[in-house]
Formats: structure tokens, C-alpha cells, sequence
């Protein structure tokens, strides 16, 4: 796919494919495949796109590249269609067509998107990507109960809500669902060891806070690793609960309900929506699993253990390497309730939720885990035809040091803090600033940009980098105004606010504002008209490939674009003809940052 306006992509391709068996008749005669191998020109003064099909022609033609080139050109130049998307084609190098789209079809096509509220981004259905009714599930976030959420699952809430955001936009119906550590041995343990310190956690709501549940968390695991009586009452603590012991129960739920609580503060503060489906949904549905693997012939009892033995997956050793379904002493374990839920989110409803493409989103060092588990899902049969099954996999995050993320005295980061942080230290510079250039402005406003900054910025850092490297966080970064920052963006979209409040009409709703046909005549014109053009088959890739950070360099792309424009082409002092038109590219460009921002879960200000 070109990285320029589909519908124009999609009508180039036509005219050449038109003209393309005119001029090789022969080799279609000898069975040729035929393709004009449409690229965006290498560089702007070569035009838009450039068509290198003719060199692949030469051989079975036995003719010159550029004989074959002039060939196709007289056959574009009869063509009516073409001759209206495109200026006459050049012949350059050795045969290549280079190909520029007429100015005043690109006007029209950025007047068209100043009326569209998807600013000319289909649907999906609508461009042919799938069934719309069928849900994506994007698995995000899942932190564990009793314990503390730490940056990793910062990073996966991060991008995971951000790719939820892009499906949701292009019109998927998405299932964002929370799948949450909230079953399992760390309960049995937690629970043992509160009976003997801390009774009342476990029979009152709010007796113990987070902090503390994590502190007793740790103590337990302490005395589990070093005491034998205690390991005996914690597994047989763990067999009350999930044998459904009323007790045992009211215990968990208190224990969830705390956790839960806190996650949902980080969740409000960073306006993030998500369907809590944890662990202990699943358990209803374990002894299933077993049974159908056994039923395909897939499970092998080693050691005493359930067990599956993968395919092309070698240990240390050499041999293949087993996932455990059902332990030797009957328990479940972490990917038992991931091939649980896989079963159940592909099944047809209502015995499931019928998905046709679910994404997890997890660090880098759960692959294996997935693997594993998606092999044994595919082999099980649970995984429709057509169906996507895929990791959406991120590095770690690691300090300035570039070791992994700790604060001074060594503990591992707690979120709150973290986010704290980030908001304070955009306050004080801030402050600085406002001092600086003498402006006086209310609390309410210092309280609204510190917070909407310092949040975006923590967003905008963790989504720019490549998911799949390690990802060094940096307040001072993130925070810096200039570079691929989100304050550099949002400085951007306040800037153009700016334009209207100095008496630049940007149209409002209503784009009633802007002439039928857009004039343009500088290059920094013409650069941000093709940038602006380029959003749907952007996101469309950002789609595609499940990587936030190409529609954060997109971003980043179009504020340079856009600064460059506002810089050096006068807007408000020009004359009437070219006012309107470089507004209506104000105009546009807001639009289209804004609604990259929000897609990256980022909210925009006026002022700042
Ligand atoms: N609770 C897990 C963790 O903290 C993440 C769960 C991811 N989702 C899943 N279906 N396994 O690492």
C-alpha cells in the first residue's frame, strides 16, 4: 500500500494496470505477470509516486526500460481518467515513470476532508478489513490482585488502550477486557497468613489498604518459601477457595475489591476503560480444557503432571519442551487459564464471546508463554479459520541508567508516584516559563496544563519507541518542549488555536468557512497538503501492524510540516484568497493532530 490518500492511490493503480497490456502486449501473450510496481517517489521534486514496471518488462520484451516507459506514457496520455488525477508523467533513469498528482485533485481531496468528521479515514468494513459484528479482543493491562501494578503493566495499559482506540475508530467492535492475576496460590497464602495477623482484612471492607496487602503479600511468600506447616494450610487453602467455600470466597472478594480500587484510580487518572475478566472466570471452564486436549490426543501424563508436548519448541536440553495443563497435585496454573480463555473467546456465543482476532499485550518475556499456549489452542481446534491469534509483545522499562527502573533507594516504582511525578515537574517548569514571559494565569489553568501535559507526556514517551525495544523512561525527555515529545505536539494544536483567537477563522463546525476550491501556491503549502493526505492509509498500517509509535512519528512528522507552513508562509496578513485556504490547512491540520492524540489516548489544550 502507497503511503498517500487511498482513494487516489486506488485510481493511479487503475490507469496504470489500464495501460500497462496496452503496452505489453506481448509479454501478457507470453503469460507475464503485469504490475506498473507503483512507490512514493523517492523524492519530492521526482513527484508523488514513480512506476518502475517498465524495467521488470525489458527481458521478456527484449526492449529498452525506457522504450517500454515511452510506450506506457503515450498509452497514459490517451487515457481520460489518468490525464485527470495526473499532471503528463516523466521518463526518468533508466525507464522509471515518475508520476504527480495534479494540484487542484489533491485540493479537492483536503476540501473533502474539512467536511468529514473521520477527517477521510473508513471504516474498516468499509475498505474490505473484515466482518464488522465479530468482536476484537484486545487482553491489556492485568495487573494482580494483592499485588503492587508496576511499570510494565503501566506500559501495556498505555498501549494497549491506544491500539483499542485505533480498532475502535475504524469501527471494530472492541472487547477490551482486564485479565486480572485473581485466582491461584498467591491467595492461599495471603489468606493463611492474614488469618494469623491481620483477621479483620478478611471479614471488613477497607480494614488494609494496597500498601499494606502488598506488604503482607510479601511476608506471606517469605514464611510459604521457609515454613513446611504453613506451605501444608496455604495449598489447602487455596483447594477451600476454589472448591467455592463461602468463607474462603468473601475472604477473595474483599482482597480483589481492594486491589481493584487502586487500579481504578490509576484507570480514571489516565482515562483508560476496561472490562475486568480475571483469572477466576476461567475456573469454571479448566476441567474442559483438559478434557478436550485429552479428547484430541494431545495429552501425555509426565512425572505425573498433564502435560502437552510442543512442537518445534526445544529446552536446554534438547527435548521437546512440555506445557503444563494440571500439576501433579490436580492444580491449574497460569496457562491453563490462558488456554481457558482462549477456548472461550473464540466459541460462538453464548457459550463464548466469538472473536475473530484477539492481541495480547504483554512484555517481551511472556512469548514463550503465548507460544506455547497458542499451539496447544491451534492444535486443540479452538482457533476458528481466518481467525488472528496474535502477542503484541514490548521491551522493558529501564531508568536513565539503563538498568531496569528503581527509585533511590532501590524499590521497585509504584505508579502513583510515578504519575505524581510527572505532573509536579511539568507544574514547575511551568511556572518557570509563565514567569519567564510575564504572563499571569490562575490556578485552575496551572492545575488543568500540568496535568494534562505530565500525563500525556508519560503516554506519548512509552508510545513513540518501538514497543518491541526496551524503553529508557526519562522525565527530563518527555517533558522537553522540543523533539518528539508530547509537549512539542501539543504546542502544536495551541498554536493553531492561537490563529483563531487573533481573528483567523478556522470554520468552526461548519467548514462553510473555506472557498469550493482551495488555492495553494508555496512548496510549505504543498508539503503540508500531502502530509494531511496522508492520515488514512496511515492509520489503516498503525491497524495492520499493532504499532502505536508510526502513528506517533506521523505526528511528529506533521507538526514540523505544519511549523515549517506557519513560519515562513504568512496566514492572517496574506490576501483574502490565500487567508482562506492556508486556514482551511490550520484548520486540518488541528483536526487531524487532535484526533491522532486522542487515538494515542492523549487530550489536546487551547492554551498552554
Ligand atoms: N497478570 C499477568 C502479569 O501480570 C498478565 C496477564 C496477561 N494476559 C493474559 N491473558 N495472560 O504478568
Amino acid at each position: 500500500m502507497l503511503r498517500f490518500a487511498h482513494a487516489l492511490d486506488t485510481q493511479l493503480r487503475a490507469a496504470m494496470e489500464r495501460a500497462f497490456p496496452e503496452a505489453a502486449a506481448e509479454a501478457i501473450a507470453a503469460g507475464r505477470p503485469l504490475d506498473p510496481q507503483l512507490a512514493p517517489a523517492s523524492k519530492p521534486e521526482f513527484g508523488d509516486f514513480q512506476a518502475n514496471g517498465a524495467l521488470a518488462l525489458a527481458k521478456p520484451l527484449k526492449q529498452a526500460p525506457r522504450q517500454i516507459a515511452a510506450a506506457l506514457l503515450a498509452e497514459l496520455e490517451t487515457d481520460a481518467a489518468f490525464g485527470a488525477l495526473c499532471l503528463p508523467p516523466q521518463i526518468a533513469g533508466p525507464g522509471f515513470l515518475n508520476l504527480t498528482l495534479r494540484p487542484e485533485v489533491l485540493a479537492a481531496e483536503l476540501r473533502r476532508r474539512l467536511t468529514d468528521p473521520r477527517l477521510g479515514v473508513p471504516l474498516a468494513s468499509e475498505s474490505g478489513a473484515g466482518s464488522a459484528v465479530a468482536p476484537v479482543i484486545v487482553d491489556f493491562s492485568s495487573p494482580n490482585i494483592a499485588k503492587e501494578m508496576h511499570v510494565g503493566h503501566l506500559r501495556s495499559t498505555i498501549i494497549g488502550d491506544a491500539l483499542a482506540r485505533v480498532l475502535e475508530f475504524r469501527g471494530h467492535p472492541v472487547l477490551r477486557l482486564n485479565h486480572v492475576g485473581d485466582w491461584g496460590t498467591q491467595f492461599g497464602m495471603l489468606i493463611t497468613h492474614l488469618k494469623q495477623v491481620a483477621p479483620a482484612a478478611l471479614t471488613t471492607a477497607d480494614a488494609v489498604d494496597l500498601g499494606d496487602l502488598v506488604a503482607f503479600y510479601r511476608q506471606a511468600k517469605q514464611r510459604f518459601d521457609a515454613d513446611e506447616a504453613f506451605q501444608t494450610t496455604s495449598r489447602e487453602e487455596v483447594v477451600k477457595l476454589q472448591s467455592g467455600d463461602p468463607v474462603s470466597l468473601r475472604a477473595w472478594g474483599l482482597l480483589c475489591e481492594q486491589s481493584r480500587r487502586e487500579f481504578e484510580q490509576i484507570y480514571g487518572r489516565l482515562d483508560i476503560r476496561l472490562q475486568e475478566r480475571g483469572e477466576s472466570f476461567y475456573n469454571p471452564y479448566l476441567e474442559a480444557v483438559v478434557a478436550d486436549l485429552e479428547a484430541a490426543g494431545l495429552l501425555v501424563v509426565d512425572a505425573g503432571a498433564k502435560c502437552v508436548f510442543l512442537e518445534g519448541m526445544q529446552g536446554k536440553d534438547g527435548n521437546p519442551l512440555p506445557l503444563i495443563v494440571q500439576k501433579s497435585d490436580g492444580g491449574f496454573n497460569y496457562a491453563t487459564t490462558d488456554l481457558a480463555a482462549i477456548r472461550y473467546r473464540f466459541a460462538p456465543p453464548p457459550a463464548g464471546d466469538g472473536a475473530r482476532w484477539v492481541v495480547y499485550v504483554t512484555d517481551a518475556g511472556q512469548a514463550n508463554h503465548f507460544a506455547g499456549v497458542f499451539q496447544v489452542a491451534r492444535r486443540a481446534g479452538w482457533i476458528p479459520e481466518g481467525a488472528r491469534l496474535e502477542h503484541v509483545p514490548f521491551g522493558l522499562v529501564q531508568g536513565d541508567d539503563g538498568k531496569k527502573l528503581k527509585t533511590r533507594s532501590g524499590d521497585t516504582v509504584r505508579l502513583k508516584d510515578l504519575l505524581d511525578e510527572a505532573v509536579e515537574r511539568c507544574e514547575a517548569d511551568l511556572r518557570r516559563r509563565l514567569a519567564e514571559e510575564g504572563r499571569q494565569e490562575d490556578e485552575d489553568f496551572i492545575t488543568q496544563v500540568a496535568t494534562t501535559v505530565g500525563l500525556a507526556a508519560v503516554k506519548y514517551a512509552d508510545l513513540s519507541t518501538n514497543r518491541i525495544t526496551n524503553y529508557q523512561f526519562s522525565f527530563d525527555r518527555m517533558l522537553a518542549l522540543q523533539g518528539n515529545t508530547a509537549p512539542y505536539l501539543l504546542y502544536a494544536v495551541v498554536r493553531i488555536a492561537g490563529i483563531a483567537r487573533k481573528g483567523g477563522d478556522l470554520g468552526g463546525g461548519a467548514a462553510a468557512a473555506f472557498p469550493d476550491l482551495l488555492q495553494f501556491s508555496e512548496p510549505q503549502e504543498w508539503a503540508l497538503v500531502r502530509e494531511l493526505l496522508k492520515l488514512d492509509t496511515l492509520i489503516a498500517e498503525v491497524e495492520q501492524e499493532l504499532l502505536p509509535n508510526r502513528l506517533c512519528g506521523y505526528l511528529f512528522e506533521l507538526s514540523q510540516v505544519f511549523n515549517r507552513f506557519y513560519d515562513q508562509v504568512p496566514v492572517l496578513k496574506a490576501e483574502p484568497a490565500a487567508r482562506a485556504s492556508r486556514l482551511a490547512l490550520c484548520r486540518l491540520s488541528a483536526d487531524t493532530l487532535k484526533l491522532g492524540l486522542g487515538l494515542l489516548g492523549i487530550a489536546t489544550l487551547e492554551r498552554m
